[in-house]
């Protein structure tokens, strides 16, 4: 076992966090009405090309509030991954909307653009594009198939910070697109999201929905249900100091995703993350590694197997029709998505965290390699 137990994420608030967080107290700002809550919106949206950003409590949230200013609701189906965090198929589920899933590819992860085709009925209101684990889904592929059948996009670039696609910035695709600020993101506010969007009416629906749709003017009065979903200034206020290294933080996570995939290049028996794709670069929010065939042990066992000797790690999402909570709902009764299944069985994430050293990341290497032989 090694020396020091290697978490799974260390994250590094060593920026103008504690100065921005003492300003809010200096201040007493420290609700959702202070000022960094604006400026982290401002600057979020311009750092994704988008004109509006509204900040919430996290990005679970940030869904639920796109699905309902979306106005998707009963009779509509929304078409997205097999694999993905059930945050996505609650948020169009607790909206009385049908999700519609499709499997993945097995090279980037992410959800394939021949089976949304495939999957569209006159039902089909919108698709929920998710980006998985630092490579953006085919986005052009997708725009373009929502553009043929009137179909609205959000697009879920929750781990995708400073990752881009075909040089566009992911968050800037489609109606809407939804940002998490949890811990181990490449941005983090401790918990957090956001919603971006070039739609002022749809912006201003997401400030009223997360704002339990208080009425300018006739404050108590409602018309619509909302939640209360705001960011508090402190939230926000390590945000901005996040933010302000952004740049810098992909550029160590690219660097730590190319560290781990010279050592473990050559190690017979796992599957490493795409590098990059024909349309874009992997900004690693995580580095993922899938078992094959050959081994003859699980995920599970993998991981257990780390953690004897000192690896933190996570597995991968486990797929929407394999939940028990859709199970009993009725939804998704026979289907197989081969892929995603085979990804929650045989995948999991190994320390991946801004903090982690090139010597961690060769400890984990190096034990990982041993599992395997
Ligand atoms: C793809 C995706 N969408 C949504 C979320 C939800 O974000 P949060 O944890 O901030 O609610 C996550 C969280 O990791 C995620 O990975």
């Amino acid at each position: 076992m090694s020396a020091r137990f290697i978490a799974v994420n260390q994250l590094r608030l060593d920026g103008n966090e504690r100065r921005y967080l003492r300003e809010c107290i200096d201040t007493g700002w420290i609700s959702s009405e202070g000022p960094f809550v604006k400026k982290l919106e401002t600057e979020f949206a311009a750092a994704v090309g988008r004109k509006w950003g509204v900040a919430v409590c996290n990005g679970s949230a940030a869904l639920e509030a796109s699905v309902a200013a979306l106005r998707l609701g009963p009779g509509d189906e929304v078409i997205m991954p097999a694999f993905t965090i059930i945050s996505c198929a609650s948020a169009v589920t607790r909206a009385g909307a049908v999700p519609v899933l499709v499997d993945s590819d097995p090279d980037t992860w992410n959800m394939r653009v021949d089976q949304i085709a495939a999957r569209i009925t006159p039902r089909t209101r919108a698709i929920m594009v998710v980006h998985i684990y630092g490579l953006p889904a085919k986005m052009d592929q997708i725009l373009e198939l929502a553009a043929q059948h009137e179909l609205k996009v959000i697009e879920d670039a929750a781990e995708l910070h400073g990752g881009s696609c075909n040089c566009r910035p992911c968050g800037s695709f489609g109606d809407i697109s939804i940002f998490s600020f949890y811990p181990n993101k490449h941005v983090t506010t401790g918990e957090g999201g956001m919603l971006v969007t070039d739609d002022d009416e749809l912006a201003e629906r997401c400030r009223s929905l997360r704002n339990l749709c208080f009425q300018p003017g006739r404050r108590f009065i409602h018309e619509e249900l909302g939640w209360n979903l705001r960011m508090s200034n402190l939230q926000a206020a390590v945000g901005v100091a996040q933010l302000e290294r952004l740049a810098e933080t992909v550029r160590r996570k690219c660097a730590m995703g190319r560290l781990y995939t010279k050592l473990l290049a050559d190690t017979p028996g796992i599957r490493l993350p795409a590098t990059k794709t024909r349309y874009a670069e992997n900004v690693y929010w995580v580095f993922g590694v899938v078992l094959d065939d050959t081994i003859p042990f699980d995920a599970a066992e993998a991981m257990r197997r780390l953690a004897a000797r000192g690896i933190g790690t996570r597995p991968f999402f486990w797929p929407m029709h394999e939940q028990p909570v859709f199970q009993r709902m009725g939804l998704f009764g026979g289907e197989r998505y081969p892929v995603a299944e085979n990804l929650a069985r045989r995948g999991f994430y190994v320390p991946s965290g801004i903090a982690l050293t090139d010597e961690e990341i060769a400890t984990v290497a190096a034990a990982l390699k041993d599992i395997l032989r």
